[in-house]
């Protein structure tokens, strides 16, 4: 495993490395938006304009930075969030994942579109990760999908409510990432010309969705990932988040909520926690910056379930201002892909690290001893901007 260099400061660092390593075509996957990348750009710029409250009167030598999410502890703050073909980035990433994750002390979250099946990382890693659900057209598979996750043991069931349509992503488009996949010659030329990453590909289990392997030749990537598209449902609702409810005994969190009203809506049909988030500008584009959605919905149903967000967090101060809006927790996406694709497993744990000593500098800089309890004014005019946000 190689270790990060020292000179690795950020995870704008990782970030770079990441574009080094991977061929173009996969950090453009992990980079894009959809369509004019306009939610992409603004859940960056919200956060980037958020002022937090510098205190100094305060000693703040003993910090916690450890809590809990959904009644599991954990380190900080922070959940890795489900990412689908994180394979693609590092081969077998899943699993590097996971095991950096619980390593650290924090939740790691499977994508139901994953490279790597349920299977292949609940065999490869000693404890509970979480799963993400997409519902599917055919509600069998759906079912089948829960009950092989409760077996795999998941403590979580992280249900997607924000993938009824898929947005477009033009950059995959152009490279070729779209159904049916395409080798086009720059892609393949991308490819040749990373040749660490291509040789490390040869060792992967799976090449393509494993956890629809049941349904189609694995092998057979175009079939698969017609599947998987063909799957998506417009349908699904309040009625099918009960359902789910039915089947899944552990803890249930609804993840793409935004707005105060759905939220209500996602507590009212069972589940234990909602997650504030625009699927990275990845869906919806023209969606509000979760940092501006994210206080109306902890005022809306805070005090009846625990609030997660994601979307845009590159640093601890992030994380912060997260907290700071009322968050319970942070779930974080491209920023642990970056790691992934700078040095696998290592690099990880590198941007783990990287949230916690700034998650930590942030706390001791605005006089917060306690990440559970971070209270609203860390954040520099909270009122003023509530109100901008509301006229
Ligand atoms: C490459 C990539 C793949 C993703 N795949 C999924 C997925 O399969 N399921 C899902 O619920 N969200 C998926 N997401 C959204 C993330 O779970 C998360 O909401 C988002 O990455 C947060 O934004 P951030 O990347 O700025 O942290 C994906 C995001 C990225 C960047």
């Amino acid at each position: 495993m190689r270790k990060p260099p020292d000179s690795i400061a950020s995870i704008e660092d990782l970030r770079r490395r990441a574009h080094r390593r991977v061929p173009k075509p996969f950090m453009e996957y992990v980079e894009n938006g959809s369509f004019a990348e306009l939610t992409l750009h603004a859940n960056r710029a919200e956060l980037d304009a958020i002022r937090l409250r510098e205190r100094v009167m305060f000693d703040v030598s003993n910090r916690k930075l450890g809590t809990t999410m959904l009644g599991e502890p954990v380190k900080m703050p922070v959940a890795i969030a489900p990412t689908g073909m994180c394979g693609a980035v590092w081969s077998n990433g899943e699993i590097l994942s996971c095991r950096a994750a619980q390593a650290f002390g924090i939740p790691f979250s499977l994508s139901s579109n994953a490279l790597l099946s349920l299977e292949d990382v609940a065999g490869a890693v000693d404890k509970p990760f979480w799963f993400q659900l997409y519902i599917t057209r055919d509600r069998g598979f759906s079912e089948e999908m829960i009950n092989r996750a409760r077996a795999a043991g998941c403590s979580a069931l992280i249900l997607t409510m924000d993938l009824h349509v898929e947005g477009t992503r033009y950059r995959d488009v152009h490279n070729g990432l779209g159904i049916p996949p395409r080798l086009t010659p720059s892609n393949v030329w991308s490819i040749i010309s990373h040749p660490a990453w291509a040789i490390a590909m040869l060792h992967s289990k799976r090449w393509s969705f494993g956890n629809y392997a049941g349904r189609v030749d694995p092998s057979h990537i175009r079939e698969m990932a017609e599947l998987v598209k063909d799957q998506l449902d417009p349908s699904y609702d309040q009625k099918t988040v009960e359902w789910v409810r039915k089947l899944w005994p552990r803890k249930l969190i609804l993840k793409g909520i935004l707005d105060p009203e759905d939220a209500r809506l996602a507590i009212n049909a069972g589940a234990d926690a909602v997650l504030v988030s625009n699927h990275g500008g990845r869906q919806l584009d023209g969606a509000g910056a979760t940092a501006s959605i994210l206080p109306d919905i902890v005022e809306a149903v805070g005090d009846r379930t625990e609030v997660f967000a994601d979307s845009g967090v590159r640093s601890g101060l992030d994380v912060l201002k997260f907290l700071g809006l009322g968050a319970r927790a942070c779930f974080i996406g491209r920023a642990y892909l970056y790691g992934l694709g700078a040095f696998g497993e290592a690099g990880v744990t590198k941007a783990l690290q990287l949230l916690y000593d700034e998650l930590d500098t942030a706390m001791a800089l605005t006089g917060i001893t306690d990440a559970s309890s971070v209270p609203r004014s860390v954040i520099l005019d909270a009122g003023r901007r509530k109100r901008q946000h509301q006229s």
